[in-house]
């Protein structure tokens, strides 16, 4: 399938499943390689559910565990700011060494919050794991420890990302067709 129609717009294969699986395994290589110890994934539902199951197939470090979260944004009645936590960490992270799972990073504004709120669960240490990556977009200076691939500013839809909640199932990633 080289082309895909969602929502009335047209998209094209950009990194095919074969490419997926060549930039996963290499992200998965260099967690191995990194001395980490006794990691906790932090899979960021719900985009990197697809990139998390397959990557921790690969991942050989003893004692790995991971767990799920989901940031909820929704205004306060009286704040007026937006507020965020995180859903579904529901077990001590106290002195773990976390690495976030992360299907792409853009602008960075979802990363910084994740991390300040993990931040206040006293972990030892973040590292932070993403497939992708916009750098012309990345408006943060976190580290990003593990790049699976740096991308353009094109929107990209496919292998858990979606366009409007659909095309996380296609096994390929496509971006708008021009
Ligand atoms: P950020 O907070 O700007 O870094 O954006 C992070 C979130 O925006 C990701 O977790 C995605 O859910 C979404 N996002 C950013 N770029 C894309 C894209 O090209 N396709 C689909 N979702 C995207
Ligand atoms: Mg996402």
């Amino acid at each position: 399938m080289k082309t895909v129609t969602l929502h009335n717009k047209t998209f094209e294969v950009f990194i095919s499943d074969t490419e997926i699986e060549e930039i996963v395994h290499a992200i998965a290589n260099a967690i191995n390689n990194s001395g980490i110890k006794d990691p906790l994934f932090i899979s960021v539902l719900n985009g990197s559910f697809m990139f998390s199951s397959d990557i921790m197939k690969k991942i050989t470090i003893p004692d790995t565990e991971i767990s799920f979260i989901k940031l909820s944004s929704y205004s306060g009645t009286e704040s007026t700011g937006e507020v965020n936590e995180l859903i579904g960490l529901g077990k001590d992270i106290k002195n773990r060494n976390i690495i976030i799972l992360e299907d792409i990073i853009d602008t960075g504004i979802t990363l910084e919050k994740i991390i300040s709120l993990l931040k206040k669960e006293d972990v030892a240490d973040i590292k932070v794991a993403t497939l992708l990556f916009k750098p012309d977009a990345y408006r943060k200076d976190m580290q990003i420890d593990f790049i699976g691939k740096s991308i353009p500013n094109d929107f990209v839809v496919g292998y858990g990302l979606d366009y409007d909640e659909i095309g996380r199932n296609l096994p390929h990633i496509y971006k708008l067709k021009n």
